[in-house]
């Protein structure tokens, strides 16, 4: 099968934003998915640098205009190298052979009777390059799409009979109900079909920067509305018009946009290509647009996100992940420092890494790093099911572009880890002389991770690499095949003792954010009251935020409790913290809980505390306890949360 995966070309007239970022993070999941499961893969970005926006941006800048989209289009291309996008091909519009593929196409249109000469006198946005009927504007004649004020322009045009496609969309539309993702945003286009398709102009003579038109039509003082040409980028990669060596790559499988340009490639696009008899893509996939903390990004303001920044202090990776499960696919998100530390802490750093640095640690202890799967289905067949069953859920998912359920989804195979040891507790296991189950509880998780990095790769794939490796093995269409395709379970294998993947990051990394950022994200929610002019909290002894994140405090299950003996006070509980074996913490709570009470239930620790010996046994840590004249409680979470989470 063979699969092709687009962004939209980016315009030459600023520098990459988050926003461009989740569009090439999505697609680039898309494209190496496809080569995961063993597909011919073909992915396209590039830069889109003609019409009138970017000439005037290079005119402010007093540079030729083709040497100012040269450089503009290298930062995109640099930064996609530095995140490492699987790109196949980075097309500009400026490519000659691009050029001679739109000329071609707009022939093909004008032999088959649908593009013709009139006049065009409208509403012409120069931000958007679109014309706007009258009704559409906004108070003032400003645009609908971008706010800013339009003018009339009257002009000799060709014009592309956009209204014989109407019918032919709509049939279209009814039969293919998943051409547009998500689903919801169909109707949006369904409806402006519905309101009635006008011509559409498709050349301007006000300004040159652009694909002129073909010489035999005798018109110089055309060129082509930026619109047309920059969609015809999708074939003209192909090498449409001119060796078409790629062609068989066509139709595309999905095409990413965000959402304020999906009417260009769910009316315009498929209607150009219903004119050059091309088949129509499978999907078109519209995103939602970013926000900063709750603000509309723009440079007036100077809280764009620089991608590149948030790579460098948080890792690609991680940034990658984030965007891809913080917000459902279609729907828009908020970019915030907080939202993406949490993430990291918790799925990444709690969930994921401390499972692998838990198989380490049991595996170095009970084994020298050996793991072996012969008796993982004797004792774990429920769990490796279980595992199986999230895994067939994934395909529907992925293919929906639900990347962030399909996520969700993923994350209950590390929950599976993370309850079968403390369930199955290896290391009591082991004292018991039952060897052999605590091995097949380890090899249980070894293998829940394998499958796990194979499904994650696509989104995150170096850190998943790191992983397989540790893990003894490589994901690639083979490892695929076995793991998930045919359920298969890991060979015997010594673990690689890797550190930890996911340091814990616990204040926002990020220096110079603007002064929006550090007001809308507040570490601890301030109660929603009247604002106090003076605080009455006392002045003495207050310590800063940093200062209480130096105790770090975490959520542990008790494995196992017991009375110390020839202590009226003391207990001794083993408590598990999600680390690679279980805390043992001596607590002086006798004389309010029972050993047996204890066990199986959640509590909150200090688990930095230098530790110190009570009654010569070793305490690794403190239970946090509330006490008054009538009794001691433990602190406990409201709602059971994994083990290891930290509290702050
Ligand atoms: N050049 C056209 C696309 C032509 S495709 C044949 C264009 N370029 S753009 O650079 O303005 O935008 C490219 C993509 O970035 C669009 O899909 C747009 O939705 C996306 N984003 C721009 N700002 C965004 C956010 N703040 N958030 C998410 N995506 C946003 O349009």
């Amino acid at each position: 099968m063979k699969n092709y995966i687009t962004t939209p070309i980016y315009y030459v007239n600023g520098e990459a934003h988050i926003g461009h970022a989740y569009t090439t993070f999505i697609a680039d999941t898309l494209a190496r998915h496809s080569r995961l499961l063993g597909n011919e893969t073909y992915f396209l970005t590039g830069t889109d640098e003609h019409g009138q926006k970017i000439e005037e941006a290079a005119k402010k800048l007093d540079k030729p205009t083709q040497q100012f989209a040269d450089e503009i289009s290298a930062t995109f291309k640099n930064l996609w190298d530095e995140f490492d996008i699987s790109y196949d091909q980075f097309i500009r519009t400026t490519d000659s052979n691009h050029k001679k593929g739109v000329q071609s196409a707009f022939l093909k249109m004008v032999e088959k009777g649908d593009i013709y000469k009139d006049f065009y006198e409208g509403n012409y946005c120069v931000s958007c390059e679109t014309f706007f009927p009258e009704s559409q504007l906004m108070e003032g004649g400003c645009c609908p799409d971008c706010g800013r004020a339009t003018s009339i322009v009257k002009e000799e045009s060709y014009f592309f009979r956009l209204s014989k496609y109407e019918k032919p969309l709509m049939e279209y539309y009814e039969a293919h109900t998943d051409f547009i993702l998500p689903k919801s945003r169909r109707n949006e286009v369904i409806s402006f079909v519905k309101g009635g398709l006008h011509d559409l102009s498709v050349t301007r003579t006000s300004f040159n920067w652009g694909v002129h038109l073909p010489d035999s039509l005798n018109d110089p003082k055309h060129v082509m509305y930026v619109w047309l040409d920059a969609l015809m980028n999708y074939v003209t990669a192909l090498g449409y018009g001119n060796d078409e060596a790629l062609m068989d790559f066509w139709p595309a499988t999905t095409q990413l946009v965000g959402k304020d340009i999906l009417r260009f490639h769910a009316i315009y696009w498929p209607a150009f290509l219903m004119s050059l008899d091309l088949p129509l893509p499978k999907h078109i996939g519209a995103h939602g647009w970013w926000t900063r903390d709750g603000e509309k990004m723009s440079k007036s303001k100077g809280n764009v996100v620089d991608p590149r920044e948030v790579a460098k202090h948080y890792g690609v990776e991680n940034f990658r992940y984030f965007m891809m499960r913080e917000v459902p696919f279609g729907q828009d998100g908020d970019f915030s420092q907080r939202a993406l530390i949490d993430r990291i802490n918790s799925d990444l750093s709690n969930d994921l890494g401390n499972l692998l640095n838990r198989v380490i640690g049991m595996s170095e202890k009970y084994s020298n790093f050996a793991i072996d799967s012969v008796d993982v289905l004797k004792y774990h067949s429920k769990e490796i099911d279980a595992a199986h069953t999230i895994v067939d859920t994934l395909p529907e998912l992925f293919n929906d572009l639900q990347l962030h359920r399909y996520l969700e989804e993923l994350w209950k195979i590390f929950t599976i880890g993370n309850k079968a040891i403390e369930e199955h507790a290896p290391w009591v296991k082991i004292k018991e002389g039952r060897t052999d189950e605590a091995l097949a509880t380890v090899a249980l998780v070894a293998n829940l991770l394998a499958k796990a990095s194979v499904v994650l790769h696509s989104i995150m794939p170096h850190t998943t690499a790191t992983v397989a490796d540790a893990l003894g093995f490589e994901i690639n269409t083979a490892s695929y095949n076995d793991l998930i395709v045919n359920k298969g379970l890991l060979k015997a294998f010594t673990i690689k003792k890797i550190p930890p993947l996911f340091p814990r990051v616990e204040e926002p990394l990020m220096d110079e954010a603007p002064k929006a950022m550090l007001e809308s994200a507040p570490t601890v929610a301030a109660p929603k009251k009247e604002e106090k002019k003076e605080s009455t909290v006392p002045t003495e002894g207050l310590i800063t935020i940093d200062q209480f994140f130096q105790t770090s405090l975490k959520i542990g299950y008790v494995i196992e409790a017991e009375e110390v003996p020839k202590s009226s006070k003391l207990l001794r509980l083993q408590v598990d913290l999600g680390e690679e074996s279980p805390r043992q913490i001596v607590a002086g709570i006798k004389e309010y809980y029972s050993a047996e009470s204890l066990v199986g239930t959640q509590v909150c620790v200090v688990a930095n505390l230098k530790p110190a010996k009570l009654m010569g046994m070793l305490s690794e840590g403190m239970l946090l306890a509330a006490k008054d004249a009538d009794g001691l409680s433990l602190i406990r979470p409201e709602k059971p949360r994994s083990v290891g989470s930290s509290i702050g």
